[in-house]
């Protein structure tokens, strides 16, 4: 196959719609589609949305990993893939994920220090007493959407005390931010158009008035040390500080409320397993990982090409984008065997999740963190935990996004 051609089977691949979220089939059931388009043409180029899309772990594992490609959609070609997820315009404010070195690499080393393991060990009590207190609030209820009252909130609070920002706020935070990760819907309806730009004015104008209450009085948040580095010369602008406080209010919540969820449901839905985890709590950890690779938050992550290249007999042009299906990694057979199967007990728990190379998730930290805490206070709290049956879990729809709509339980 070439950059004009088409492989064999082309014609029987999903593509374009068809592997999103916008594909009611994809969002409740991606696995089938997945597994018939790695074993077909595991790497696919898709007109529909021009890109190529890769589902093998070897092949996302080897492009995470190289550093000669980019993540700056102002390098792709005109009407690829990474263009029609974002707004590249001359108001385009890009963060530290679509950038390439050197402008990555100074904005992710200013806030890279608040994120790592010490940092993020030394919050361990503070964010179980943050979700003991969300699940007193939940006692003698016999049920409740586990997703707008646990998995949500918890994390938007962590990140706003992160960032030193009125936890008060959090219901404002969470609605910005929800409008916010449409930024990287490539189909946004006009009022999810209006939303994001809502969401960015009100968050400019929000950080902006933290930003000046820091600079006459710091304090040891993020925002703060963004603030100093502002003030230290050539190393911030203001819009950046901005910026970057927008991509960690996002992504600091959105993607961990969706593995909360998502591990919050798997167990639900395989009893077996959140029973052995009810009896052998040391489990948590192999069990997080486990549902990062099953049912990952983030379904897939982009990179662009500068030079010309081959993918195992398969041309990519410059410009080209190339997408790294990671929901498709994790269930790739020929790293893990009986791949459909849950299991918290699964030795190769290895997966993509977090995306690797320069660009590798600065939150895993914190979203291990976070859910290693929250599964297993919830499980405490509630022994007769189960879904509600009324009303059943559905996937939401806000690619790249992979988590629960809403998620009924019930504890009578
Ligand atoms: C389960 C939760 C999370 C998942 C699954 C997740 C996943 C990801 C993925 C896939 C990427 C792109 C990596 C790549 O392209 O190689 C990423 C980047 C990033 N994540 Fe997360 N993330 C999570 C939580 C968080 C949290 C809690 C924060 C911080 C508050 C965070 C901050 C970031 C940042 C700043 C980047 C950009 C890093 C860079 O470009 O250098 N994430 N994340």
């Amino acid at each position: 196959m070439d950059e004009q051609g088409s492989g064999p089977g082309a014609s029987d691949c999903p593509t374009g719609i068809a592997l999103s979220a916008f594909n009611p089939e994809f969002r409740e059931c991606p696995h089938q589609i997945l597994n018939r388009l790695r074993a077909a043409e595991p790497v696919h180029r898709d007109r529909q949305f021009d890109r190529v899309v890769l589902t093998r772990r070897a092949d996302i594992e080897a492009v995470l990993g190289d550093r000669s490609l980019g993540a700056d959609p102002r390098k792709s070609r005109p009407g690829s893939f990474v263009r029609m997820a974002q707004i590249v315009d001359e108001t385009y404010q890009p963060t530290m994920l679509n950038t390439d070195d050197p402008e990555h690499k100074r904005l992710r080393s200013l806030v890279a220090q608040g994120f790592n393991l010490r940092a993020v060990e030394a919050m361990r009590p503070r964010i179980a007493a943050v979700a003991n207190s969300l699940l007193d609030g939940l006692a003698g209820r016999a049920s409740f959407d586990l997703v707008e009252e646990f998995a949500g909130p918890l994390p938007t609070i962590v990140i706003a005390e992160m960032l030193g920002v009125d936890t008060a706020d959090q219901k404002d935070f969470k609605r910005w931010s929800d409008a916010l990760v449409m930024c990287l819907n490539p189909r946004r309806s006009p009022e999810q158009d209006a939303a994001l730009a809502w969401s960015r004015e009100n968050l400019g104008a929000y950080f902006r008035r933290v930003i000046g209450e820091r600079r006459a009085q710091r304090g040891t948040d993020l925002i703060s040390a963004l603030v100093a580095a502002e003030e230290d010369g050539e190393k911030l602008t203001e819009q950046e500080v901005i910026n970057t406080a927008n991509l960690l209010l996002a992504a600091g919540n959105v993607t961990t409320t969706d593995l909360i969820g998502n591990a919050a449901l798997c167990l639900l839905r395989h009893p077996d397993q959140m029973q052995k985890l009810r009896e052998r709590p040391e489990l948590i950890r192999n069990a997080i990982e486990e549902v990062l690779r099953f049912d990952p938050p983030v379904a897939s992550t982009l990179r662009i090409t500068h030079v010309e290249r081959e993918i195992d007999g398969v041309m990519v042009a410059p410009g080209q984008t190339l997408d790294c299906v990671i929901l498709g990694a994790g269930h790739d057979p020929a790293v893990h065997a009986d791949a459909e199967r849950f299991d918290i007990e699964r030795a190769d728990t290895t997966h993509s999740a977090f995306g690797g190379g320069a660009h590798f998730c600065l939150g895993a930290p914190l979203a291990r963190a976070e859910s290693q805490i929250a599964i297993p206070l919830l499980l405490a709290r509630f022994p007769r935990l189960r879904l509600d049956t009324d009303r059943p879990a559905t996937h939401k729809v806000a690619p790249p996004f992979n988590g629960p709509a809403g998620l009924w339980v019930r504890t009578d």
